[in-house]
């Protein structure tokens, strides 16, 4: 199992990590992914000018909005696992 941690520290929560979790969660059920990744809220990333912050499972942050997450999703998630 991946996991995926997606930052709800205050300046990601402002900049919307709620609507990228949703988002994220409509994309693994979508592609079927509920076996093999796994989604998680965690504290500051220590990324904060770059809200919402989002960590792959090798460590990899990733700087994620509402509008970019579909395609991020894709390019930066699924064709890794
Ligand atoms: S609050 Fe998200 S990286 Fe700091």
């Amino acid at each position: 199992m991946k996991t995926i941690k997606v930052c709800i520290g205050s300046a990601c929560h402002i900049k919307g990590s709620y609507e990228v979790i949703e988002i994220f969660k409509e994309l693994i059920e979508e592609y079927k992914l509920q076996t093999k990744v796994e989604l998680c809220g965690s504290f500051c990333l220590g990324k904060c000018r770059d809200a919402v912050s989002v960590m792959r499972w090798d460590e990899k942050i990733f700087s994620i909005s509402k509008e970019n997450a579909r395609e991020m999703f894709k390019n930066e998630f699924i064709s890794y696992l």
